[in-house]
């Protein structure tokens, strides 16, 4: 008797808490309004580009909305994604300090193995008519690539089954999926996948001194960057033959004759062509200054040691483009090039705050 009512005291006290417990969990979730915007710029359409810039293309399957990139942003740094804590999430390798690449040449994936050529950037990568060093994916497939990030082994080695019970088990992301893609849908990683990628489309970045010099204010260079860009342009450098168009780059593949130990054959893995060995895809120059080390293997650490590379007209290399010759540069031409290339950093966009980790 004593003890049924030790018992029945005992199960009160419980439904009681209980009854608290869902009480201050439906308080906390109603208040708990940050989900939804959390500190993003209120009012601004992210798929609007810097003056100058095309529209940014977002697909007809894929189409931009505000819902699908705050959820995406917080996908990118998303640590469930990845299979356990080895590393974080997207922006573990794709930093926005360091133009949503990182400073490492090698990075390191899943279990620490090592990708064996250098992070591109996904700044503008909206744009790009293809992806990676070797141009191996045709068109910007953003959504295929992240979703293939997360279950290949040595990027996320995530299985896309446990990532898509994570996230249906997730206090808040089954209520933002539904915001995002429609009542009916449920929380995957294939839908993260399309999140993440619109996201990623509206990294453009246009704000640099150079865009404001073409746009008219005259002071925005100073006088060696203005020197620096008439050699940039020139017929003597010839850069902008291959660094062209408003991303500084032709997207087109090049041996620039940058080491003397070419082991990695480049755009040859794509087309088996002999004449595609040792070419790699023309980097974009937008931001360059803060995307160190350079070039597909990462051994040049600074811009100096570019230029040094580009003055000696490279090494004598098999498929090496004609017209990469010595520049016989002075130390002041030198440094002229070097600072143009500096004003092509954007810093409000590497700083943005709208770019970077959500809070929750
Ligand atoms: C023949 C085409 C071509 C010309 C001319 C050319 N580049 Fe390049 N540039 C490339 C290619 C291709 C790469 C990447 C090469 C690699 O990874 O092996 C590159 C890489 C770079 C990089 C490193 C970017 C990064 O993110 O790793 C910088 C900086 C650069 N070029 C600046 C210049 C400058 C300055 C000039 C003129 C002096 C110039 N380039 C001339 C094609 C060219």
């Amino acid at each position: 008797m004593r003890r049924k009512m030790i018992r029945s005291g005992y199960s009160f006290s419980i439904l009681l808490f209980e009854i608290l417990f869902v009480f201050s969990l439906v308080l906390f979730y109603s208040c708990e309004k940050p989900a939804a915007t959390s500190n993003l710029s209120e009012e601004k359409d992210f798929s609007v580009p810097p003056k100058g810039f095309p529209p940014i293309p977002f697909p007809k399957e894929n189409p931009y909305s505000r819902a699908k990139f705050e959820l995406g942003r917080r996908l990118f740094y998303e640590k469930l994604l990845v299979r356990d804590s080895s590393f974080k999430s997207c922006s573990h390798c794709l930093k926005q300090e360091y133009n949503f690449d990182n400073n490492i040449p090698n990075t390191l994936g899943y279990n620490r193995i090592a990708e064996f050529r250098t992070t591109m950037t996904l700044t503008n990568v909206a744009y790009y008519p293809r992806l990676f060093w070797d141009g191996r994916l045709e068109g910007a497939q953003i959504e295929r690539v992240a979703y293939r990030s997360m279950f290949l082994p040595y990027i996320f080695g995530n299985d896309t089954n446990v990532i898509n019970s994570r996230l249906t088990n997730h206090p808040i992301y089954p209520k933002l999926f539904r915001e995002t893609f429609g009542e009916n849908a449920k929380p995957s990683a294939w839908l993260a996948a399309q999140a993440i990628a619109t996201f990623v489309r509206c990294l453009v970045s246009g704000n640099s001194a150079y865009d404001r010099y073409i746009r008219g204010d005259s002071n925005a260079l100073t006088a060696s960057q203005k020197r620096g860009m008439v050699l940039f342009f020139s017929e003597r450098t010839n850069c902008s033959v291959c660094h062209s168009g408003f991303l500084f780059s032709d997207f087109k593949f090049h041996n620039t004759g940058n080491t003397l130990h070419y082991f990695d054959l480049g755009r040859f893995y794509v087309t088996g062509r002999y004449e595609d060995r040792y070419k790699f895809m023309t980097p974009s120059l937008r931001n360059v200054e803060v995307s160190a080390p350079y070039m597909h293997h990462g051994m040049f650490k600074t811009l100096e040691e570019v230029l040094e590379s580009y003055n000696r007209g490279g090494f004598p290399s098999i498929n090496k483009d004609s017209i990469v010759k010595p520049l016989n540069l002075n130390e002041q031409e030198k440094q002229d090039l070097i600072n143009f290339l500096k004003s092509l950093t954007d810093w409000n966009f590497l700083r943005n705050p709208d770019f970077s980790e959500p809070k929750w």
